[in-house]
């Protein structure tokens, strides 16, 4: 893509809404919260057992070790048929830089209001900045946090002015993470073509420059918890999504087999999803499976979520060597077309993807 141009992995409008970090802050433990925060979802759809679960748990360093790495390739795919969701242990990305980039990001978020609001989202057709998103009217109900996000890669399409220039090493702590998590992405398409019959270069194809963009979410503690929801129920619309807890505070509640249930990572694991585009291209084989973050009455929770997408000029349909003699599950819509329908309503649930299937 050329300097200038969009990618639609973060292109779109949001109303601007209050920053959720300071209303919490000026709550105290008794208050009520104000009513466009209140979700009776919350309640009427809580998690199904309150004991954690862990996730699948994949080994890089067991995947690209030959000795072992059939054995735990057959369980990746197993994974990504029936939890489109795991965690990744000996992922090989350096503790030191995620270290640095954790403290970066605490620091980040402590800083006074106006000094974060240098970075603010602008209304200029992309995502980028501190702000929230998906928020299409003034009715509308909000979700229980504020979100800081930046467009990565391709390199020519960062734009600078959203890149925190304090604390000191953040900017480069966040281009370094995000050339080791590209590194990451590239190793695990390589698995998941093999895995789905795809010669790797179609994906290499399909993934060109690989696109990628970074959201830093901050949950606030909430005096009436059980009554908020942190991020809407949603897919992600990317190939597949790398997230990071950055203080070890749990939150993210996966759909599994029609029940919520709360999922909690492991210390130096990586949680990653498949996304809608993905579900796609193995004409559902794999799926991109719903989730939501929920929040707690004393801690706030971060996250850091690195979302790799394909090509912006993409057309996205099934893998013609998946689908082989089989039914067609989904139709094919461009990318661009996609994200546009994705950016331009609240979240909403898989209804993005709803509409390519062509059975249900
Ligand atoms: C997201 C997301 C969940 C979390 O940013 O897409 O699903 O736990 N976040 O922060
Ligand atoms: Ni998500």
């Amino acid at each position: 893509m050329a300097k200038g141009e969009v990618h639609s992995q973060c292109a779109g409008y949001t109303l601007s809404v209050p920053n959720v970090q300071s209303l919490a802050t000026s709550l105290d433990k008794s208050a009520q919260i104000p009513e466009r925060y209140v979700r009776p979802e919350a309640q009427a759809d809580p998690i199904a057992r309150n004991n954690e679960i862990e996730l699948p748990v994949i080994d890089l360093a067991k995947l690209i070790d030959p000795e072992f790495s059939e054995e735990e390739a057959a369980k990746l795919h197993f994974t990504c048929q029936e939890w489109g969701f795991f965690q990744l242990v000996n992922h090989g990305v350096p503790e030191e830089l995620i270290e640095g980039l954790k403290a970066n990001t605490l620091e980040f978020f402590n800083k006074p209001l106006e000094e974060k609001m240098v970075y603010k989202q602008e209304n200029d057709g992309t995502l980028q900045g501190y702000g929230q998103a998906f928020v299409m009217s003034e009715e509308q109900k909000l979700d229980w946090s504020d979100l800081f996000y930046v467009m990565t890669r391709p390199i020519t399409l960062r734009n600078m002015k959203f890149w925190p220039t304090s604390p000191s090493t953040f900017r480069d702590n966040i281009d370094r993470y995000s050339f080791e998590l590209t590194k990451l992405a590239s190793c695990l398409w390589q698995y998941i073509a093999k895995n789905l019959g795809v010669a790797t270069e179609v994906f290499a194809q399909l993934f060109k420059d690989h696109p990628q963009g970074m959201r830093f979410n901050y949950y606030p503690p909430c005096p009436e918890a059980d009554k908020v929801i942190g991020v809407s129920p949603h897919s992600d619309a990317t190939g597949f999504s790398i997230l990071l807890q950055i203080n070890d505070v749990q939150g993210l509640q996966i759909r599994k087999d029609g029940e919520w249930i709360a999922v909690s990572a492991l210390p130096n694991a990586f949680i990653v999803n498949l996304g809608d585009i993905t579900e796609v291209l193995s004409n559902g084989l794999y799926k991109s499976i719903e989730h939501r973050a929920m929040i707690n009455t004393e801690n706030p929770r971060i996250s850091l979520v690195a979302f790799h997408g394909p090509d912006n000029s993409i057309m996205l349909q099934p893998l013609p060597e998946v689908v082989g003699d089989g039914k067609l599950n989904y139709g094919s819509m461009s990318y661009q077309e996609l994200m546009k329908a994705f950016f331009d309503k609240k979240l909403e649930g898989k209804s993005i993807i709803d509409k390519l299937k062509l059975f249900n």
